[in-house]
């Protein structure tokens, strides 16, 4: 099996906590009074006009709770990002269903993961049957290429609200040019977490939620893994399920260029 390649030296980027209503309000005492986060180190806040339409209502809010080094460590902040279910009581709420389906009040939902070069990590998961939920987004206000992958559940079961996203700062003119190629839209601060906000609302509304990988796929690995436990698990079976998902992720490819 192919050693680690340079794209998948990762960096936690940041990490997106949903919280319910009744704690998001303390967890910002918490982030202050516990974490030592300043007005300085709030790096972002996000509202919504309220339910009564007066007033406005807070969607999110980043928190620095650590600082990098100077130089190549500069990215080295660690960071998290807090939701709490903004939409009214009698309107449906992604987010809001994500704690519910845990009986939680709060969610690790999302860990951002930086990489060296987004486009290889992308195209290296595509051809393995990874689904992403977005295409690779631009932020050009902060240098900062994104996307979402598909969650972590069991085929056929209720979605798990657990995924990934996978980031790259200040990627190299020739990258932004492919992509614009690729994807026209420009994505700025808002339109980044907005984006993919709504495109959780929407999969939560239509039921559809998009997985990591197809069940098909899921299953193909469940049973190459059988009764094993992973200390069990050998080179050559590492090596054949990387086989069977570069297998599944051809079939994909074969398929879309069909239809
Ligand atoms: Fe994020």
């Amino acid at each position: 099996m192919a050693g680690k390649r340079p794209f998948q030296n990762f960096q936690v980027d940041h990490m997106t906590l949903l919280l319910q209503k009744e704690f998001y309000p303390v967890a910002y005492y918490l982030f202050r009074s516990i974490f030592g986060v300043t007005k300085d180190t709030i790096l972002y806040e996000k509202r919504r006009p309220a339910d009564d339409a007066q007033g406005e209502t807070s969607m999110t809010f980043a928190v620095q709770v650590g600082s990098g080094t100077v130089g190549a460590e500069a990215f080295n902040n660690t960071i998290m990002a807090i939701v709490q279910p903004s939409e009214p009581a009698g309107q449906r709420s992604h987010v809001r269903e994500m704690l519910d389906q845990h009986h939680a009040a709060s969610h690790w939902q999302h860990i951002a993961l930086r990489t060296p070069d987004l486009m290889a990590f992308h195209r290296h998961a595509v051809e393995r049957g990874v689904n992403f939920i977005t295409p690779i987004l631009i932020d050009e206000s902060q240098d900062l290429i994104q996307t979402f992958s598909g969650e972590w559940f069991f085929p056929g079961s209720a979605p798990s609200a657990m995924f990934f996203e996978f980031v790259q700062r200040n990627p190299s003119p020739d990258h932004l040019k492919m992509l614009e190629e690729h994807n026209r839209e420009a994505w700025f601060r808002d339109k980044t977490f907005l984006g993919l906000y709504n495109e959780k609302e929407q999969e939560y509304q239509s039921g559809k939620v998009t997985p990591f990988i197809d069940e098909a796929l899921f299953k193909r690995l469940r049973a190459l893994a059988g009764d094993k436990q992973v200390f069990e698990i050998t080179e050559e079976e590492a090596a054949e399920a990387d086989r069977l998902m570069l297998e599944y992720g051809e079939s994909k490819k074969k398929q879309k260029t069909a239809a």
